[in-house]
Parts: structure tokens; C-alpha cells; sequence
């Protein structure tokens, strides 16, 4: 749909909907969003103080939302299925799972998994987190899975050899490789859920660039070097956000989907259905980290 806004977008009373990464920039814009429109947001945060400020302040400017707050760091696939297990345990229904939650270019560190940290929490703390609620998934119909990408997937590459930095680390390589697995996460799993015959569809979007707290690891430096000039290729998060509630909430959406800004650069503008880079969509590479992420997860999808 041309002109897409959440003027678009009908009472969502009815609807159950997860927000990783809920307290802050894009999460937060995207749970205010959802909750002006009445929908229940289940805030997924690593941070209970932080998410509860996040939560008061969108009760300010939105008093009626109907807002939960639970668990979830996504670094630790123990924490994963704690939340997994405490939303099953007390929802009957799941309508959007929006894998929102991320960090970029932080120092190198290992997760108590044995996966590097940008690829923990992007990519593979997402990829069995989603795979846990696939069951409250198909219970709920017309629902959605949104993966976040990035502009970045573009310099992105999915390398076997060095998945988790085994070999080398570069902080942006491995931000990349992350947001690329998003993307091609969404494509794959749309794919296996039509053959097992599920009615959920995976898509995927990403916001252009919006200067919010992702930035907290980038050379200060650079920062104020970059600064006067941020707001020319940079949307508010309030704008970055409206791709992934275009993939979470249009009603022509269909399965494998990718949306993003469509005006300067494909970093800001109305959001609009986009097409990623050709390596985003080798269906061979897609489905080899599919396999690959389940070993070493040691977490099986049950489709
Ligand atoms: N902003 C952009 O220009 C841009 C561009 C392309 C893609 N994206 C994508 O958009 C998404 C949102 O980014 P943002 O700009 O909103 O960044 P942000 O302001 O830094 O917010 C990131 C959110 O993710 C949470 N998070 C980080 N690590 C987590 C973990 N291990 N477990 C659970 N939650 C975790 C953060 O929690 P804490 O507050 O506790 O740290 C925060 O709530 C990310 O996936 C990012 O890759 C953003």
C-alpha cells in the first residue's frame, strides 16, 4: 500500500504482540505505536528497570495501553527459554513476534554459549526464541513473524568458517553477517512453515538509519564528526520505525516479504516494500545457517 501509515491501521484490541528490545529506540517507538492502537505489548527486555521507566512513559502518552513486562536477554539461550516458558505458561495466544532487540560494533566478547555476542543477541537468540513460540504461533490466526535487518546486511556475509568470530573479529563484519542472518532467517522460515503447511508468514524489514542508542558503541569521535550531518540520512525513530509496522500490521503483506524507507538512499522516507541485495536471497546459503544454527543452538524447530 502507497502511503502507508498507522492511520491505516484499525483497533488492534484483540491482538497479542511481542516487542524484543521494547525499552528503547526503535522497540520503544514500536510499542508505543502498538499501544495507541490498543493492542497487548509483551515488552521483552534484558533490563527490568529500564523497561518499567520505557513502560510508565508510554502509559503518559498512551494511558489505556495494555503493557507486560517480561525477561528476556537475548544473549543467553537459558533466558530464551525461561521467556519462552513463562509466556507459554500465560498466553494463549501470540498474533506479531516482532525480533526487534540488537546491539552493533561492541568489543569482542563470547556468551555463556559459546556464540559472539552480536550474532547471540541479533541473530541466534531470535532464531530459537521464534522457534520456541511456533506453537502459540499456529494457535493464533493471521500471525507474524518480523525479523529486523539493516542497510548493513548489503556488506554482509554469512561465513561458516568464522560464524562466531572463531578465527578473526571484526565488529562491523560480524554486525553485518548478524543482520544478513535476520533476513535470510525470515526467508527460510517462511519457506519451511509453507511446506509444513502453517498459516504464520516470516518477514522481514529494516528501519534506514535512525540515531538512537545502537550507536553507544561507535568511536566518540566519529560520533561528533558525523554529527552535524546525522539528521540528513537519518529519519526519527518515530519514522524508522513505521517499515516494521508496515511488515507486522499490512494487510497485503505476504510470507518472505522485506520492507524498508523508500525515499533517500533507502535510509529514510515512507516505508514501502524494498528488495535486498542477491546474496540476501541464496536459498542454499539460507538453508545451510538454518541447519547450522540448530547445531549449534542444540535447538530443533518442531514445524
Ligand atoms: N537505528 C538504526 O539506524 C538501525 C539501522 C538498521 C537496523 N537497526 C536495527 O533495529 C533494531 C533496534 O535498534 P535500535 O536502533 O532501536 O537500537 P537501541 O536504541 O540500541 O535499542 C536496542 C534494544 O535492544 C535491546 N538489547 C540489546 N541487546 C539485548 C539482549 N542481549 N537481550 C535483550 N535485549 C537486548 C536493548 O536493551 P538495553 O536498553 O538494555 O541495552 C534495547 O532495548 C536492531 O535490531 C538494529 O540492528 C537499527
Amino acid at each position: 500500500m502507497k502511503n502507508w501509515s498507522m492511520n491505516n491501521v484499525e483497533s488492534l484490541s484483540d491482538k497479542t504482540i511481542v516487542v524484543t528490545g521494547a525499552n528503547a529506540g526503535l522497540g520503544y517507538e514500536t510499542t508505543l505505536a502498538l499501544a495507541k492502537k490498543e493492542a497487548k505489548v509483551v515488552m521483552a527486555c534484558r533490563n527490568a528497570s529500564k523497561a518499567e521507566k520505557a513502560k510508565q512513559e508510554i502509559l503518559k502518552k498512551a494511558p489505556k495501553a495494555k503493557l507486560e513486562i517480561m525477561t528476556l536477554d537475548l544473549s543467553s539461550l537459558k533466558s530464551v527459554r525461561a521467556f519462552a516458558n513463562n509466556f507459554l505458561k500465560t498466553h494463549k495466544r501470540l498474533d506479531v513476534l516482532v525480533n526487534n532487540a540488537g546491539v552493533m560494533i561492541p568489543p569482542y566478547s563470547a556468551t555463556e554459549d559459546n556464540l559472539e555476542l552480536q550474532m547471540a543477541a541479533n541473530y541466534f537468540g531470535h532464531f530459537v526464541l521464534t522457534g520456541l513460540l511456533l506453537d502459540v504461533l499456529n494457535n493464533t490466526a493471521g500471525a507474524r513473524i518480523v525479523m529486523l535487518s539493516s542497510k548493513a546486511h548489503e556488506s554482509g556475509n554469512i561465513d561458516f568458517d568464522n560464524l562466531n568470530s572463531e578465527k578473526s573479529y571484526s565488529k562491523m563484519g560480524a554486525y553485518s553477517q548478524s543482520k544478513l542472518a535476520c533476513l535470510m532467517h525470515a526467508q527460510e522460515l517462511n519457506r519451511r512453515l509453507l511446506v509444513a503447511g502453517s498459516k504464520i508468514i516470516a518477514v522481514a524489514a529494516h528501519p534506514g538509519a535512525s540515531n538512537t542508542d545502537l550507536a553507544r558503541h561507535t568511536p566518540k569521535a566519529l560520533y561528533y564528526i558525523l554529527y552535524p550531518i546525522i539528521p540528513l540520512f537519518t529519519h526519527k525513530p518515530e519514522n524508522a520505525v513505521l517499515p516494521q509496522l508496515m511488515a507486522a500490521l499490512d494487510t497485503d503483506v505476504q510470507g518472505g516479504d522485506y520492507f524498508g524507507p523508500t525515499g533517500f538512499g533507502d535510509m529514510k522516507g515512507k516505508p514501502g516494500k524494498v528488495t535486498a541485495k542477491p546474496h540476501a536471497y541464496i536459498e542454499s546459503v539460507a538453508k545451510k545457517l538454518f541447519d547450522v544454527s540448530e547445531k549449534l543452538t542444540a535447538f530443533s524447530y518442531k514445524f
